[in-house]
């Protein structure tokens, strides 16, 4: 599968950084509102952010042109709106682990920047909202929704979102229709549902901004594996933020957002007409 191979107009870092950025603002990556730390939390974290970074001058000896070069491209980072990028790619990984260690039901990942609040309501049993001429392989997602002692969840959400098989996100390129290839499906009695969709791609960082200059020039490479983002909700229960994977995907154990986990990685079933089927089903903590 190429990634490569940009419509008109190409999405690019600058559509991508600054969307992430607008959309974090306004609240809607989220809706964490302010962390409420007190001062000494404050202080705690400040000066032990502030140390670490010392240690890495004094052991690496970085010089005052790294030192400048470093501050400049912060500079950038922030001009360019990439803040969200970076640090979902880099940083949120770690966040999330310490979060995972008091929670239970179904493994967490990353959110990353992509989320979009109040997409489309779909019945259990829905096709996510796609172009008529969508490209990629059809795929049909399917499971249950379960509390911590197997009841069934009826009137679950699955808020759910993915990339196209060009490997970018409605809402943050141009060249894609708004609510593309996302949707809240809401399970059934049974706290069943079946969503009808296309295999998501690998995703690559956009490489014409400053995180794609850090990642070049530190020579790594941009790419996650294929995922279909979820945050599943249900009244009384905590709300998982997830990710599902591909078996033998490219990048599957080289994520660059170290986001993968072995938990979540699906096996898909490919059918006589070309189609895959996979089956996920997800447990609820009370909260
Ligand atoms: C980023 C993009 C993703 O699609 C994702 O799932 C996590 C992070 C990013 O570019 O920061
Ligand atoms: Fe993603």
């Amino acid at each position: 599968m190429t990634t490569t191979e940009h419509t008109t107009p190409s999405p690019s870092a600058v559509d991508s950084g600054a969307s992430a950025s607008a959309s974090f603002r306004a609240g809607s990556a989220s809706g964490f509102g302010s962390a409420g730390s007190s001062t000494a939390r404050v202080d705690t974290l400040a000066r032990a952010v502030l140390a670490a970074v010392h240690g890495v001058i004094r052991e690496h000896k970085v010089t005052y042109p790294e030192f400048q070069a470093a501050k400049k491209w912060l500079m950038d980072l922030g001009d360019g709106g990439e803040w969200p990028l970076f640090l979902d790619v880099f940083v949120e990984h770690a966040v999330e682990e310490v979060a995972a260690e008091t929670q239970a039901g179904t493994t967490g990942t990353i959110l990353g920047p992509y989320y979009l609040p109040d997409q489309v309501r779909l019945p259990a049993v829905a096709a996510l909202p796609a172009r008529p001429d969508e490209p990629g392989s059809s795929w049909l997602f399917q499971g249950q929704v379960r509390d911590l002692d197997g009841n069934p969840l009826a009137g679950a959400e699955l808020d759910v979102w993915q990339n196209s098989a060009d490997g970018f996100y409605s809402g943050f390129a141009p060249h894609l229709p708004e609510g593309n290839l996302r949707g809240v499906v809401v399970t059934d009695e049974q706290g069943r549902f079946a969503i009808s969709t296309i295999l998501p791609a690998p995703y690559q960082v956009p490489t014409d901004g400053p995180t794609g200059e850090l990642i070049e020039a530190a020579g790594w490479h941009p790419w996650r594996p294929a995922h279909l983002h979820l945050l599943v909700r249900a009244d009384g229960h905590r709300t998982i933020t997830t990710q599902l994977y591909f078996t033998g995907a490219q990048y599957i154990d080289d994520d660059v957002a170290r986001a993968t986990k072995p938990e979540l990685i699906l096996d898909p079933q490919q059918l006589a007409d070309g189609s895959f089927r996979s089956e996920y089903d997800f447990v609820l903590e009370p909260v």
